[in-house]
Parts: structure tokens; sequence; C-alpha cells
């Protein structure tokens, strides 16, 4: 039996496939490099030392799609295949739709008609919008999302929610990520953004690599601390573990659809991650205030204890290997 990954060639498609493989598990993955490189998959292989099936296909592709559970003996999906850029998502609406809705529609079709019913989801903590209170725990108000991208999260989330109400033997576990950062240990895996990073951490790796001038630090007169916004940065291995706790919950289980925010509880400002990753590395990141961006919010962390209790999964890597292993993974990366 084995797990399928779609988007696993992804920044945590390919960490959670190097947890999957280290667990003991056989997986098959689905990707068609639309935001990833081929590279990632001999990486999983170097880390691990173990082999996997691959297929290069878009998982919007019906009849492709139902080759791969054709060929192979499916018992659990778990979905990375999705794009994830905000800023590009308010531009890109259909495309964003199309590709996040509706092709975790077909790939959940296509689970039915091959009755495999277990199913992994990467949400988002953006499906909580203007945070109803801090920290934020499952059964907070979702909705309000500002962007496409969130939009497509609380809508799958909806998708699910409303498939396993009409069929009960379903087993789904949704997981609401709070904000991937770091690297595999190794440096060979991490995450590549094309383009200009829009994204924090990314950013600031940068900086401090002198690929670019300096970092716009969105707004300072938050009702923070610092006045700069306050997120729960989570070490991306961290996040992938989380992954394999839900897939052993499913197992256990047997039906059921349960909802875990993977976050580490803790939220650093901008300034405390700048600040952090300076003394960490070494290096300087140089900044200016800028003014807030539009849709960001105040402040969003985690309460992380229902995943401890239920799923017996923490966070266990801090500020210091998030930052170590992200500009690691620069470093050893650089084009
Ligand atoms: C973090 C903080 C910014 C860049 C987004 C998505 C979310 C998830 C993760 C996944 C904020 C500030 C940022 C910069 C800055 N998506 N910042 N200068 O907005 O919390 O979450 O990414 O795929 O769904 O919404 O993350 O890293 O963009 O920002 O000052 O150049 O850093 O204002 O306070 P965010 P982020």
């Amino acid at each position: 039996m084995a797990v399928l990954v779609t988007g696993g060639a992804g920044f945590i498609g390919s960490h959670t496939a190097v947890e999957l493989l280290n667990s003991g598990k056989d997986i098959v993955i689905v990707d068609n490099f639309s935001n990833s490189k081929p590279k990632a998959l001999d990486a999983i292989r170097k880390i691990t030392g173990k082999d996997f099936k691959f297929y290069e296909i878009d998982y919007l592709d019906r009849e492709k799609l139902e080759k791969v559970f054709e060929e192979n003996k499916i018992d659990a999906v778990l979905n990375f295949a999705g794009y994830k850029a905000v800023g590009e998502s308010v531009k890109k609406p259909l495309e964003y739709y199309e590709n996040n809705v509706s092709g975790c529609i077909v790939l959940l079709e296509t689970m039915r008609k091959y009755n495999v019913k277990k199913f992994v989801f990467s949400s988002s903590a953006t499906v909580y919008g203007q945070p109803e209170r801090i920290p934020l725990t499952e059964d907070c108000k979702v909705g309000g999302t500002t962007n496409p991208y969130g939009t497509s999260k609380l809508f799958i989330e909806q998708i699910l929610k409303d498939l396993y109400n009409s069929d009960n033997s379903w087993d789904i576990c949704i997981l609401r990520y709070f904000n991937p950062v770091g690297a595999h240990e190794s440096g060979l895996i991490g995450e590549e953004p094309q383009g200009v990073p829009n994204n924090l951490m990314p950013y600031v790796v940068r900086v401090a690599a002198g690929e670019l001038k300096e970092l716009s630090v969105f707004g300072n007169d938050y009702d923070t601390p610092d006045g700069t916004g306050v997120r729960d940065y989570i070490h991306v291995v961290d996040l992938a573990k989380g992954h394999i706790c839900a897939l052993n919950k499913l197992d256990k289980e047997g039906s059921g659809l349960f909802i875990y925010n993977l976050g580490t509880g803790t939220g650093y400002s901008v300034l405390d991650m700048v600040k952090a990753f300076e003394q960490i590395t070494g290096k300087k990141v140089p900044y200016k205030i800028a003014p807030r961006r539009a849709g960001d919010i105040a402040t969003c962390y985690s309460d992380p204890t229902k995943a401890k209790e239920e799923l017996g999964w923490t966070a266990e890597k801090g500020i210091k290997e998030m930052c170590e292993d992200s500009w690691n993974f620069i470093q050893k990366n650089k084009e």
C-alpha cells in the first residue's frame, strides 16, 4: 500500500515525502513542476536512501490521475498540489480556483472511484480571516478571507465537510498551517519562490545574501509589542512530521473528519525575526519601515493544544533552526 503525495516536489510536499519514507511508508509522487523542480525528487531519494514512483502530471488531468490509481495500490492521499501566492491569487482568481478547488475535486472524485477515502488536506491559518481571538483554536470562526488563495482553502474545507456529511466512511484530516519556514537540515530541499519573494523569511534570506537591497517592514504601528506584525512561524520539518501523525490518527480512527492547527503557539514579530536571523547567521539584514500591506492582520498565532492531545504532535524546532536551515539552504542552492 502506498501514500499518494500530490505536489510532492514542492516545499512542504518534499519535506513530507522525506518524513513518510523515513517512517517506512511507500509513496507515489505526482507533480507537474508548476512551482517546483525535478531536482527535489533526487534530493528526497538522496536524503532517505529510498526510491519511489513518480508521475509528471497535472492533477486536473483526470485520465492520467486515474492511471496512477490503476497502477498503484493507494490507500491514502496527501494533497500539496495547489497555488499558494496570495498576491498572485488576487490577479489570477480563476486560475487559483481552477487549480486549487477544481483540482481537489478531481482528486476526490478519483479517490472515490477507486474507493480510497483517507485524505489529508493542506489548509491554512488564513481561513480564520480576522482572528476572532488569539491564540486561535480550531473552533474559532472561519471566513472573511481577503484573497482568492485563502478563499480557495476555505472552499475546499467546506467541500470536505459536505463530502464527509454525505458519506461518513471518509477519513479526512484538515491541517491548518501557520507560517512555514526553514528547510531540511541537509540543505538539499527548501523553499525556492520564483521571482521576488512575498513571504517574510525568503525575503530576509535574500537580503542577507546580498541579492536584495533591503527588507521593507510592512507597518510598525500595529497593536503589537514592537508595532510590527506577529506570526506563528513553524519549521517545515515539524510541519511535515505533523502529516505523519495525522495519517496515524486516520489509520487509528478508520473514519471521521478532523481539523488541527499546526503551529508552535509562539508569536514572533517581523523585527524579532530580523534580529534572530542576524544573531544566528551573523549577517546584516538592512530594513526600512514601509506602509502596511493590504490585507495583513496584526497578530496571528495558534493554540496547538488539540494537535498535541489528539495527534501526539508538537513542534520541536525553534527560531534558531528556522533561521539556520533557511540560510543553509540558500547558501547551498545559489544559482
Ligand atoms: C509575515 C509578516 C508581513 C514580507 C502568508 C499567507 C498565508 C500562508 C503564509 C502560504 C507579516 C511581514 C512580510 C515583507 C514584511 N500562505 N512582512 N515584509 O502574510 O502571515 O501569511 O503566508 O502559503 O496563507 O497569507 O506571511 O511571510 O507574507 O508575512 O514586513 O517583505 O511579515 O506584513 O506581518 P503571512 P508573510
